[in-house]
């Protein structure tokens, strides 16, 4: 029932010009493959020209982040509408790149859901548990403490436009995968969680993506597990064959 949702994170990769020849590439790659959502998160700079590039296929543009307020003097932020207007449909909020560089906490993660959401944007909610915290033994706390806290005071209507992205912060980047096993559990955890604060039905339509280097290699197996509805791709998602293959596995 619930829909795969393949987003790419490029990061801080990819020029305007550079973004426009990716979409023009991988346009042609992804066409009518329409079993999953297709959605490539871009920096600010690039998200005119992506969504230009992207008209008329099935690939949507996303941000990478987005400020709480809608306006005022907060130099050098982005709001919500300026997204929107700029041809975002999607926006990251809570990345642990985010958290961990920029000290971004649950409280604003919280703020700049809400703005995104009053704005019409969709929201890819990351969360997840850092490698001291899994040595622990800790993760389904800490991760349902992350989604309590990320969606408090957000109501069960405005979840039909959230995505959470499970990232255990030790598999970003670092080419160590979660076992299909463990995406599984976690992500399983904050569906428990989203049946406790709000309903069984809430729970069954959450779109939870798996991400922290998913791969052409690796994708097939994490989307096969019941709980995990999707992918959130960073370095994989800079290479139109590797980003195409994980499409291909959502597709198969
Ligand atoms: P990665 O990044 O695929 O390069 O590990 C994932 C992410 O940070 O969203």
């Amino acid at each position: 029932m619930r829909r795969y949702v393949i987003a790419g994170n490029w990061k801080m990769n990819m020029t305007p010009s550079a973004a426009r020849s990716f979409i023009t590439e991988l346009a042609p790659k992804v066409a009518g493959k329409d079993k999953c959502d297709i959605v490539l998160c871009v920096p600010f700079v690039d998200i005119a020209v992506a969504a230009e590039a992207a008209k008329g296929t099935n690939i949507k543009i996303g941000a990478e982040n987005v400020h709480f307020e809608a306006k005022g003097a907060y130099t050098g932020e982005i709001s919500a509408e300026m997204l929107v207007e700029s041809g975002a449909e999607y926006v990251i909020v809570g990345h642990s790149e985010r958290r961990q560089y920029f000290a971004e906490t649950d409280e604003t993660v919280n703020l700049r859901t809400k703005a995104a959401l009053a704005a019409g944007l969709k929201v890819i909610l990351c969360l997840g548990e850092v490698k001291s915290e899994r040595l622990s033994g800790i993760t389904d706390e800490v991760v349902a403490m992350q989604t309590k806290l990320d969606l408090a005071g957000i109501s069960e209507e405005q979840l039909k436009n959230i995505i959470i992205a499970y990232e255990p912060v030790w598999a970003i980047g670092t080419g160590l995968t979660a076992t299909p096993e463990q995406a599984d559990e976690t992500c399983g955890v904050i569906r428990k969680t989203i049946a406790k604060i709000y309903s069984e039905k809430a729970a069954e339509e959450m779109i939870i993506q798996y991400g922290g280097s998913m791969n052409d290699g690796n994708a097939a197996e994490l989307l096969a597990k019941a709980n995990v509805d999707g992918g959130l791709i960073g370095g994989a998602s800079l290479v139109t064959d590797k980003f195409t293959a994980i499409v291909d596995a959502a597709n198969a």
